[in-house]
């Protein structure tokens, strides 16, 4: 279970549009022309490519709990998508090296590493209850763990928040801040581009603690969370953070967003990304994109990006015509379609978007199962376990065939990398 555990729980609803008044008027074409005459190529905000230059479009790949490992990040890549965010990882999880806390119900350390030379730029999600444990999951996280023991990295999280920092020093072990090829992770390449800080996730609270969204009631601990991770990760990787608009529709739950959203800026944060439902949504009915655009309006100074019912590649574009928000996070609209991602550059470069011809979804069924298999080549049954999680993707991808609800059947039962073939061979010819 993660951040929504299925989507056809009665905790999500299906497809619509976002409430948002005129938004599906809005000419989706002539919103990327004006982004790319503004901004040059790409469409990108200067902004945000100053920040991490190879986000060079105005949207994203999600982070997506029991999905978005690097497997589906890097099919989502190879079809546009300028960079991904990995699933939230509890701080705690990453902490006891994936095995501890009994009710670590989000992803697995190994789906949330950078997969390899393709897999960037990557952003590391976190989530947690302690301010310490969150500023040393967060170090763990852009060092890769590789510069201390894991018993170190728990010990780093019993000390003060404000004396954690990135730079080891000789008590805390015997790292000395440097891989085996003598390079520091830091300078790797396929390190994290930003560690991004989930307030957001509505799963219910732990052991009386709050996380993720629930922090919106308590909005001063987020702060010491935020001011923790901040200062924890050196200058030069960013730090951002993931809302909701709103824990409710009250007036004191806004104006703690609001508190909230203000000070994350006032330490340093370089955007935030708010999702336009109330935690108590959960992911029932549709998103508001009403207080994204009041958000904008009321601080262009500020990186501002938005997620929410962005279900084919015309939302990416409308929203960010009705908004003015600076990018997109791609979420449930790509789970199956990583599609959405090639026809947001055909815009952005004037083309007529296209839909995948049968070859093209054949070829990606076949790289999705193949990456996945490498994805989980640490498990007791690889084969098997990719085929079942395998499952849930065919299903989606199934919508984009002309017989989508004889090809989902096929999907359904596979349990192995023949199942997945016999299927394709049956539909994908
Ligand atoms: C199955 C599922 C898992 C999710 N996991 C995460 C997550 O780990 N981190 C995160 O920031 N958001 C997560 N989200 C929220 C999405 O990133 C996104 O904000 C939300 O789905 C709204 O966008 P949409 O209506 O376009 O899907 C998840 C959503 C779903 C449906």
């Amino acid at each position: 279970m993660g951040c929504q555990s299925n989507s056809s729980s009665q905790n999500a609803t299906g497809p619509s549009f976002a409430i948002a008044e005129g938004a599906q008027e809005i000419d989706p074409r002539a919103v990327a022309a004006d982004l790319v005459d503004r901004f040059g190529p790409g469409g990108m905000d200067p902004r945000v490519k100053q920040h991490i230059p190879a986000f060079d479009a105005p949207f994203f790949q999600a982070g997506l709990a029991g999905y978005s490992d690097a497997a589906m990040r890097i099919i989502a890549r190879r079809h546009g998508c300028p960079i991904c965010v990995t699933e939230a990882l509890l701080d705690r999880t990453l902490l006891d090296g994936g095995k501890g806390f009994a009710k670590a119900d989000l992803g697995e350390i190994h789906d949330n590493v950078p997969g390899g030379d393709e897999d960037h730029p990557l952003i590391g999600q976190i989530m947690g209850s302690d301010p310490a444990e969150m500023a040393a999951a967060a170090i763990k996280m852009i060092e890769q763990g590789k510069l201390r023991s894991n018993k170190e990295y728990r010990k780093l999280a019993e000390k003060e928040p404000s004396a954690i920092r990135h730079q080891p020093s000789g008590e805390e072990g015997k790292a000395d801040g440097l891989m085996a090829d003598g390079r520091s992770p830091m300078a790797s390449p396929l390190g994290f581009s930003a560690i991004d800080v989930n307030l957001a996730c509505p799963v219910k609270k732990i052991s009386k603690k709050s996380r993720g969204g629930h922090w919106l009631r308590e909005p001063e601990g987020a702060i010491e969370i935020l001011r923790a991770v901040r200062d924890a990760v050196p200058e030069s990787i960013p730090v951002t953070v993931k809302m909701r608009r709103s824990f409710d529709d009250t007036e004191e739950m806004r104006q703690n967003f609001l508190y909230l959203f203000d000070a994350a800026y006032d330490l340093g944060c370089a955007w935030v990304v708010v999702h336009g439902r109330t935690v108590e949504q959960k992911y029932v009915g549709p998103s508001r994109w009403d207080p994204l655009k009041a958000l904008v309006d009321r601080n262009p100074e500020r990186i501002i990006m938005g997620s929410g019912d962005v279900w084919d590649v015309n939302q990416i574009f409308r929203m960010i015509g009705y908004t003015g928000l600076a990018g997109v996070s791609v979420a449930r609209g790509c789970i199956g379609n990583p599609w959405i991602f090639r026809q947001a550059r055909d815009l952005l470069e004037g083309r007529e978007p296209r839909d995948p011809t049968i070859q093209e979804q054949r070829a990606v069924l076949e790289q999705h199962f193949e990456l996945a298999l490498a994805v989980n080549k640490n498990y007791r049954d690889p084969e098997l376990h990719t085929a079942k999680n395998m499952r849930k993707f065919g299903i989606k991808f199934a919508a984009h065939h002309p017989q989508a609800q004889e090809v989902k059947k096929s999907f359904i039962y596979v349990k192995s990398l023949d199942d997945w073939r016999v299927a394709l061979d049956e539909w994908y010819v």
